[in-house]
């Protein structure tokens, strides 16, 4: 079964609570996002390999270490992931950006895939699945097995904030993902909303409703 991991930096931990405060103005809301995508960008980086380099410092020649050049890709689950991928991008700037666009019926809360479009290598690439919210778990389920059946084969959960309904579906489906949260949350309203959440990621993100 996929692990979870429930990334409980101060820094994101502080930067969460004015995300979710409905008070936060788009603007914002759109800055904290960013911060809070970077911030888990670190964390979720840490298993990336380092290969040996030998350079020169002004004093002497040094053994040193830098990445070994893992390929990643970066899949944001239209349209609220796109909110988290500048700010991971800050810190694996050579990502490949993969884009799977879903939305969610809000009467049935199935999701309906409208676009995908992947790099050509997803096949070599450790991908991250972006988005900031999972609920009922529908949309990400179903854009991990969009990704399976084009190939992919390291696939990796990366969400704001999850229910435990949705860490449900995803560890049933897909045992093989790991899941990277902020919070785990309590549960679903009788809407499919994420409480205490921070309501309508896209929404918030975009100014729309
Ligand atoms: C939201 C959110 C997730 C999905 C989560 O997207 O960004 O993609 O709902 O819900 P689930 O786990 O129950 O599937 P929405 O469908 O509102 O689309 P948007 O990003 O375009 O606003
Ligand atoms: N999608 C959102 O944007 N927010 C929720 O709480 C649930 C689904």
């Amino acid at each position: 079964m996929g692990k979870v991991h429930v990334l409980n930096h101060p820094l994101i931990q502080h930067k969460l609570t004015y995300i979710r405060d409905k008070h936060t103005g788009t603007k914002e809301f759109r800055e904290l996002v960013d911060e809070v995508a970077m911030l888990m960008a670190f964390e979720i980086t840490r298993n990336l390999p380092l290969q040996e380099k030998t350079i020169e410092t002004p004093v002497m020649e040094s053994q040193t270490q830098v990445l070994a050049g893992k390929k990643i890709g970066l899949i944001p689950i239209l349209r609220a992931g796109l909110g988290m991928v500048d700010g991971m991008l800050k810190l694996i700037p050579a990502a490949r950006v993969g884009h799977v666009g879903l939305y969610r019926d809000p009467e049935t809360l199935k999701p309906h895939e409208y676009y995908i479009k992947l790099p050509s290598d997803i096949k070599e690439r450790e991908l991250i699945v972006i988005d900031p919210m999972l609920a009922t778990g529908g949309s990400a389920n179903d854009a991990i097995h969009s990704l399976k059946k084009r190939g992919a084969k390291q696939i990796r959960l990366m969400c704001l904030v999850g229910a435990p309904e949705g860490v449900e579906v995803i560890q049933n489906e897909h045992p093989d993902v790991d899941i990277f949260l902020a919070a785990l949350d309590e549960k679903l309203d009788e809407h499919g909303y994420i409480i205490p959440g921070l309501g309508d990621a896209g929404d918030r993100l975009y100014g729309t409703k």
